[in-house]
């Protein structure tokens, strides 16, 4: 199906597949997928590697600002896709570790942190035909996105996948500790005065709780046909 220029996007809670959603829509449709989390989790490395967030989430900002300009996170393409750089270093395995995703929240609670982030994905958002995920894609960095996806599902059933996810990569982890992890991050990632994780109004929910990912596909395939099936360009 060709459809026109638009920009895609699809925030929700953690571990609701958005990622995996987002970059089967870019394969399908020849978008570029834009990870915003892999953004805070790039900072949130820099920050825990260089002692900058402390056991009770104190965090140096001064120190933390300072470094990123000259961090060089970036996206390069490879043969899976989109992956996470700093400089020629593939971080993509070091930031899903539990010890960053532990202290990401608070890092991306940072409004300094924030306009850093929002600055690069606007950047990138320019050439538009990109579907990007994250917490407020659609409410905050691109509030004219043409097409806004809720995510949501049941926390229990995230943790669960989550912990897959981790346990394929070898990092060995307790539900227990992985549903806190959930929790934690959708109260603090709700809460946040900064941008907090919202709804848009013109967002169309997708709680994917009982659904495949064939499913899911069927159905965004619906929804991009209703809404702009008949006016794709072939550019
Ligand atoms: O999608 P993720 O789990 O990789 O995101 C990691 C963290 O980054 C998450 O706890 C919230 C934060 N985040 C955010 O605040 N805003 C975004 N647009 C994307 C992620």
């Amino acid at each position: 199906m060709l459809i026109p220029d638009i920009i895609i996007a699809i925030d929700g809670y953690s571990s609701t597949g958005k990622s995996s959603f987002a970059k089967l829509i870019a394969k399908e449709f020849g978008f570029l997928y834009l990870d915003s989390g892999a953004l805070y989790r790039g900072v949130t490395l820099i920050a825990v590697e260089h002692s900058l967030i402390d056991g009770s989430n104190n965090i140096d900002e001064e120190k933390l600002l300072a470094l990123l300009p000259g961090a060089d996170l970036h996206f390069e393409t490879d043969a899976d896709g989109c992956k996470t750089y700093m400089g020629r270093r593939c971080i993509e395995k070091e930031i899903r570790s539990l010890a960053v995703s532990r202290k990401v929240s608070p890092i991306a609670a940072l409004p300094s942190v924030r306009e850093f982030v929002d600055g690069k994905l606007r950047e990138l958002g320019r050439r538009k035909r990109v579907v990007i995920d994250g917490r407020d894609i659609g409410s905050t960095v691109f509030p004219d996105a043409e097409l806004k996806i809720f995510m949501t599902a049941d926390p229990e059933i995230r943790a669960m996948r989550r912990m897959k996810e981790m346990e394929s990569k070898g990092e060995k982890v307790n539900f227990q500790d992985v549903l806190d992890n959930v929790r934690e991050r959708d109260y603090i990632d709700s809460h946040r005065a900064a941008s907090p994780l919202t709804k848009a109004a013109d967002a169309v929910v997708l709680d994917n709780s009982g659904m495949t990912m064939e499913e899911q596909m069927v159905w965004i395939r619906s929804l991009i046909a209703g809404r702009f099936g008949n006016t794709a360009s072939k550019s």
